[in-house]
């Protein structure tokens, strides 16, 4: 039986897929490369020696995807096919809710079509809005997106949690991640932002590679201890590992629908991020203090007890493993590139 992946070339995708081929789980992969490269599949055989199946298609393809449960036994689907890009969602609203909704719909449809009940969804803290409490715990309260992004993972939320209510033979897991960062170890697989990064670990590494020339730090006057923004960073290899941990408990329990925080319990501020790039790789990350972004909020992290209490999952890397392990990938894909 096999495990589908649409997106997983992508960056949450690929890691995921080392961590279940790792774990010996057989592996399809389905991606269009919107937002990821071909050479990525090579390299996930490289880092786990095994193969997996792979074909290059939209989800948005019913008839392609059907092809896809019609050639293989497939036993559960991560999908990890959603757009992501915040400012991008709001200039492209159809194209998001489209994309990420419609395209999530189609999934389940197929999946109801063959009989697969298994789904893990990659949501996001982002559907806390602004938060109730902090820590966040998975029973505060949702809603409040600020942007065509979050609310599609609000929507799609709903959608699994009205789909779980008239068929409760479905298996859901809805993994909430807080902010992913890092690469995987061997700086073979990282996260490759087009353009310029709107998110903070990218946009540091690329001001520490000389790429860009300085961090905007996005508002000093926050009710946090040293003014910034406060986030809960999480490397992306403990997050994909998250995701194989769902997979068992989907596996044991047999029907329910759940929802995680994937996130590490502790805040940084973005001056804690720059100190620790810095240290972590000896590079110099000069910034200057900007506006405050639209929708941002001062503080965001969250309470991991439920992921540790029932999947048995904790996140085991530091922050500096988190600066080192992108700084070893901007270096190794630069070197590539020559
Ligand atoms: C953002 C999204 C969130 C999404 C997540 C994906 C917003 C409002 N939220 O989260 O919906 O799920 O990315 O990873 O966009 N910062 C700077 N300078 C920069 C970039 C960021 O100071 O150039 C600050 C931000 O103000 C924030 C922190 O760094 O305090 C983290 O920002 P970012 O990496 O964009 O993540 P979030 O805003 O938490």
């Amino acid at each position: 039986m096999a495990i589908l992946l649409p997106g997983g070339a992508g960056f949450i995708g690929s890691h995921t897929a080392v961590e279940l081929l790792n774990a010996g789980k057989e592996v399809v992969i389905v991606d269009n490369f919107s937002n990821s490269k071909k050479e990525v599949l090579d390299k996930i055989k490289k880092i786990t020696g095994k193969d997996f199946k792979f074909y290059e298609l939209n989800y948005l393809d019913r008839e392609k995807l059907e092809k896809v449960f019609e050639e293989n036994k497939i036993d559960a689907v991560l999908n990890f096919a959603g757009y992501k890009a915040v400012g991008e969602s709001v200039q492209k609203p159809l194209e998001y809710y489209h994309n990420n909704i419609t395209g999530c719909l189609i999934l389940l449809e197929t999946m109801k079509k063959y009989n697969v009940k298994k789904f893990i969804f990659s949501s996001s803290a982002t559907v806390y809005g602004e938060p109730e409490r902090i820590p966040l715990t998975e029973d505060c309260k949702t809603g409040g997106t600020t942007n065509p992004y979050g609310t599609s993972k609000l929507f799609i939320e709903q959608i699994l949690k009205d789909l779980y209510k008239s068929d409760n033979t479905w298996d859901i897991c809805i993994l909430r991640y807080f902010n992913p960062v890092g690469a995987h170890e061997s700086g073979l697989i990282g996260e490759e932002p087009q353009g310029i990064p709107n998110n903070l670990m990218p946009y540091v590494a690329r001001v520490a590679a000389g790429t860009l020339k300085e961090l905007s730090v996005f508002g000093n006057d926050y009710d946090t201890p040293d003014g910034t923004g406060v986030r809960d960073y999480i490397h992306v290899v403990d997050l994909a590992k998250g995701h194989v941990c769902a997979l068992n408990k989907l596996d044991k329990e047999n029907q329910g629908l759940f929802i995680y925080n994937l996130g590490t319990g502790k805040g940084y501020s973005v001056l804690d991020m720059v100190k620790a790039f810095e240290k972590a790789t000896g590079k110099k990350v000069p910034y200057k203090i900007a506006p405050r972004r639209e929708g941002d909020i001062a503080t965001c992290y969250a309470d991991p007890k439920k992921a540790k209490d029932e999947l048995g999952w904790v996140a085991t890397k530091t922050l500096d493993d988190m600066c080192k392990d992108s700084w070893n990938y901007i270096i190794k894909s630069s070197s590539n590139k020559k």
